[in-house]
């Protein structure tokens, strides 16, 4: 049987930063090498700086961490303020400031992202596969650009980007062309991580994380199937969680100091 799912109810997002870096530091010292891949959005940037600034008082700390992340827009260079390439480089390698050799990171723009997909799966399995993954948890239930109707056994592939997705998004893609595809690790590559952190804040979130813990495990909510993994975590913020009487099945509950 598959073990419960990890829950941590941080009082504000401030503790679900600290909280989430704590974890990220357990993962980082726990092997000497580590593969880590990272989720954009919103929810994660404050868990990140939090890890820089631990980092900045350990220095040599991360040595033997290697950087992946989750997703990126076809067509966007690593040069394009809008990519996710820029914004780990902004939230993630250069805070920690991470050499170039441990940051694997998409490219946006690559001439075939059929081939970049491939690229990134491989690359991926030849660094010895995930470690940790770190989610978000979309209102729709994607995880990465995973939308619903995504099958289980999804590698890394191009989506199209749905409305709702865009729209989420929109803030974040001013300034130039919007896209209309992306590129994700898929629901079998985030399921191959040893351990997955999921990350979620926000009244805005509540209905999506009720739906997460008590819908069927299908491709109609696609975090539904991180409920088969057995080593997931998930972190949430009060707010996320309110007005829910957490009568969840399958979740232990602990109350983050
Ligand atoms: C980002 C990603 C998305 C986000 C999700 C939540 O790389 O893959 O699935 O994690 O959309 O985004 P925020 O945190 O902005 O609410």
């Amino acid at each position: 049987m598959t073990p419960p799912i990890e829950l941590w109810i941080c009082k504000t997002p401030e503790d679900l930063a600290r909280h989430g870096a704590a974890f990220l530091r357990r993962q980082i010292q726990s092997r000497p090498r580590v593969n880590l891949s990272c989720a954009t959005g919103a929810t994660p940037v404050a868990a990140y700086s939090e890890l820089a600034q631990w980092a900045s008082q350990n220095p040599n700390s991360l040595h033997h961490v290697h950087w992946f992340h989750l997703d990126e827009y076809v067509g966007m260079s690593s040069r394009d303020p809008r990519s996710y390439a820029a914004y780990i480089q902004r939230h993630v390698l250069d805070p920690l400031l991470v050499p170039t050799e441990n940051a694997h990171l998409w490219r946006g723009d690559a001439a075939s992202p059929q081939d970049e997909c491939t690229r990134y799966d491989t690359a991926i399995r030849d660094n010895g596969g995930i470690d940790c993954q770190i989610l978000g948890l979309g209102m729709n239930g994607h995880i990465g650009f995973n939308e619903p109707d995504t099958p289980l056994d999804s590698r890394c592939h191009v989506v199209a980007l749905t409305p709702c997705t865009l729209s989420h998004n929109a803030i974040h893609l001013e300034g130039g062309a919007m896209p209309t595809h992306a590129m994700t690790a898929g629901i079998a590559t985030i399921l191959e991580a040893r351990r997955i952190l999921m990350l979620v804040s926000g009244a805005k979130k509540a209905a999506a994380i009720n739906r997460f813990f008590t819908a069927e495990i299908s491709s109609e909510f696609p975090a539904s199937f991180l409920r088969n993994h057995a080593h997931v975590t998930v972190m949430a913020d009060a707010a996320a969680i309110a007005g829910h009487d957490q009568d969840w099945k399958g979740i232990r509950i602990h109350e983050a100091e």
